[in-house]
């Protein structure tokens, strides 16, 4: 099913596709990501805006004009750190488990592997997000740390888990 979701780049004209998809993932409430608030369309083109100015990643899956997945690599803006990235990821809740997320990172993966210099993508996941650690251990992510106390998701802090992929640059694994 989730073979007919078309996955590309955002553009512009997105904005308010991509407002509509953060207000229904906030709707959820989910306890495995750090987002409080939808974005208006005009905020929504100011980051893409914003990102486009300073390299990266910003992908979209689209069911006939809708967004219904997102994922983006947020590439460091100084010298000492532009060799790397972190990265965000989410699926609509009714089009989970349909392999729209693994399509999502594998081409925001592969977008990545071509940039000069670029060695490693990053994310931060919470230990109970059993589902994404599972996608991220299969694409070749491995957990690198815990950040004791790192975040508050279900009314207390508790441990959060960092996560990286990271090849030698100039060399392109897989
Ligand atoms: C994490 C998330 C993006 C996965 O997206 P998805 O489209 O459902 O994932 P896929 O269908 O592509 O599945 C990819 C892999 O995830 C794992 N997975 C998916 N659903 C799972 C489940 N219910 N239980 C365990 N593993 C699961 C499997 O390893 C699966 O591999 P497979 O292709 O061999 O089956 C999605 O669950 C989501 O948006 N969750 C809420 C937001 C979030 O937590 N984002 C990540 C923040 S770090």
């Amino acid at each position: 099913m989730g073979q007919r979701i078309e996955i590309r780049r955002a553009a512009h004209e997105d904005a308010q596709a991509m407002a509509d998809y953060t207000a229904a993932l906030v709707a959820e409430k989910l306890d495995t990501i750090l987002l409080e608030k939808a974005y208006s369309r005009e905020e929504e083109e100011r980051v893409l805006a914003e990102r486009a100015a300073v390299g990266g990643v910003f992908l979209l899956a689209m069911d006939a004009g809708r967004a219904v997945g997102m994922c983006d690599i947020q590439r460091g803006t100084r010298i000492g750190n532009r060799h790397a990235g972190s990265l965000g990821l989410g699926v609509l809740a009714t089009y989970r488990g349909q392999g729209i997320g693994r399509r999502l990172m594998e081409a925001a993966i592969a977008e990545a592997k071509g940039w000069d210099g670029f060695c490693r993508i990053e994310l931060g996941v919470t230990p109970w997000n059993a589902p994404a650690i599972a996608l991220y251990e299969s694409l070749g992510f491995k957990l690198e740390g815990v950040k004791v106390q790192g975040i508050n998701l279900r009314g207390r802090p508790e441990d959060d888990l960092i996560m990286a992929l990271t090849w030698q640059p100039g060399v392109k694994p897989l």
